[in-house]
C-alpha cells in the first residue's frame, strides 16, 4: 500500500492504496464518488470516463500511481449546482434510459464542448464513437449535446448583450 494525495473535484483526497489500483475503484470505494460507472474494465465502454487536466479518460485503466496531483473531475465535480448546460440539457430532454453510461457520456461530452463549442453531428459521433450505451440513447445523446452547446451560448451572450430585466423592474 502506498500513499497518494489527489486533487479530485478542486480538493486534496488522501488514500492509501496499491499502485496499481484503477483511479475507478480509488474513486468509488475509497472517496464515495459513485457517480462514475464500472462497465467493461477494459477501456472499451466509457462509462467510467472522468477528466484528468481536462482530458476524457478511462479510469479503469488509470493506475492510481499514475495520476500525482493532476485534476481529476467526476460527474459529481462537472458543475458546482449540477447544471452544467450538459446536465440541463439531459434533463430537458430526458436523454437517460436505465442511465448507466450516462455519467460518461456527459464526461466525454462535456470535453468535446469545451474544444468545440457548437459540434455539427460529425463532431458529435466522433468525440463519443467511444462511449456505448446498452440502451441505445444515442440520437437523444446527440439531441443533449446540440441542445447544451445553445445552452452555454446563450448564458455566454446575455451578460454582454442587452441588461435583462426582471418582472420587478430590477435588472439581474
Ligand atoms: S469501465 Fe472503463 S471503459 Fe468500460
Ligand atoms: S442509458 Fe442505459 S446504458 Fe445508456
Amino acid at each position: 500500500m502506498s500513499k497518494y494525495t489527489l486533487t479530485v473535484n478542486g480538493q486534496s483526497r488522501s488514500v492509501e492504496a496499491a499502485p496499481d489500483t484503477p483511479l475507478l475503484w480509488v474513486l468509488r470505494d475509497h472517496l464515495e464518488l459513485v457517480g462514475t460507472k464500472f462497465g467493461c474494465g477494459v477501456g472499451q465502454c466509457g462509462a467510467c470516463t472522468v477528466h484528468v487536466n481536462g482530458v476524457p479518460t478511462r479510469a479503469c485503466l488509470t493506475p492510481v500511481s499514475t495520476v500525482g496531483r493532476m485534476a481529476i473531475t467526476t460527474i459529481e465535480g462537472l458543475d458546482p449546482k449540477g447544471a452544467h448546460p450538459l446536465q440541463q440539457a439531459w434533463c430537458e430532454l430526458d436523454v437517460p434510459q436505465c442511465g448507466y453510461c450516462q455519467s460518461g457520456q456527459i464526461m466525454t461530452a462535456a470535453a468535446l464542448l469545451k474544444s468545440n463549442p457548437a459540434p455539427n453531428d460529425e463532431d458529435i459521433d466522433g468525440a463519443m464513437a467511444g462511449n456505448l450505451c446498452r440502451c441505445a440513447t444515442y440520437l437523444r445523446i446527440r439531441s443533449g449535446i446540440k441542445r447544451a452547446a445553445e445552452i452555454a451560448a446563450t448564458a455566454t451572450a446575455a451578460p454582454t448583450g442587452k441588461p435583462l430585466v426582471t418582472t420587478k423592474g430590477g435588472q439581474q
